[in-house]
């Protein structure tokens, strides 16, 4: 099967600083996949060189099977890959719905419109005409969410989604992924929060100091419990 993400003994800069040593990632189409580990290895850059934003100086960056020499956002878009980003990043004075509406921008064919985004998170409707910066840090990362949606991603990237929030929200999202996957979405989950990593991801991959040094199957064995514990917050 053709990945819809791979990253393969990948180089990665800012300037002159070396972030990513050799890091290599695949996602498959319908997999649900967590990359972790601590703070500051490196997983936001995992994603700013799919997206262009950080220099590849090495190595191999495909998606859906196609080599990209100079990674870039609507590349990214085109193939089907969305981001989260950390932070959340919703456009300042654009109402939600305008924020939903940008998402649109590469749309693909899918079952994913405004209607359904709007069932799927019943606040955004109530909140639609509202400015998006205007809501709560959870209904924020919930517009982020509708957003990549927006999109038809054949692979969403979630980096951190549940940072700051509260659990009862976190519950909330944790169903939300739950669904996604469930009508065929890939998810790369960039998660420390343990108990989210068990309850969306089937497979892990974990990262020290730019590169992957562990990974496995989601299980209750007592490896993958060590690896999770050694590589997120608990
Ligand atoms: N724009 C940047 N320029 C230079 N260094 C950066 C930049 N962004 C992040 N870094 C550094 O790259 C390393 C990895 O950062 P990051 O990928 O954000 O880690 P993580 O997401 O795992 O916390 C850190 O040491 C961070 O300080
Ligand atoms: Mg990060």
């Amino acid at each position: 099967m053709t990945p819809l993400l791979e990253l393969e003994n990948v180089d990665a800069f800012y300037g002159a600083a070396h972030i990513l040593h050799g890091m290599t990632l695949r996602v498959d189409v319908g997999e649900r996949v967590a990359l972790i580990g601590r703070n500051g290895v490196g997983k936001t850059t995992v994603v700013n060189t799919v997206l262009g934003l950080a220099s590849m100086r090495g190595g191999r960056v495909a998606l859906g099977g196609a080599n990209q020499k100079r990674p870039r956002p609507y590349a990214a878009a085109q193939h089907g890959v969305a981001v989260v980003p950390q932070g959340r990043r919703i456009v300042a004075n654009l109402t939600v719905e305008e924020n939903l509406q940008l998402g649109a921008a590469a749309r693909r064919k899918g079952p994913w419109n405004l209607a359904q985004i709007y069932e799927l998170f019943p606040i955004l409707l109530e909140r639609a005409h509202t400015r998006g910066t205007a809501l709560s840090g959870g209904q924020q990362q919930m517009l982020a969410v509708g957003r990549a949606l927006m999109a038809n991603p054949a692979l969403i990237l979630l980096d951190e989604p549940t940072e700051g929030l509260a659990p009862v929200i976190v519950d909330q999202l944790a169903e939300i992924f739950g669904r996604v996957a469930a009508q065929g979405t890939a998810l790369l989950l960039i998660e420390q929060n343990m108990s989210l990593v068990v309850r969306v991801a089937a497979r892990y991959c974990a990262m020290a100091k730019g590169s992957v040094v562990a990974e496995g199957r989601v299980s209750d064995s007592r490896d993958c419990r060590k690896d999770l514990e050694d590589h997120v917050a608990v």
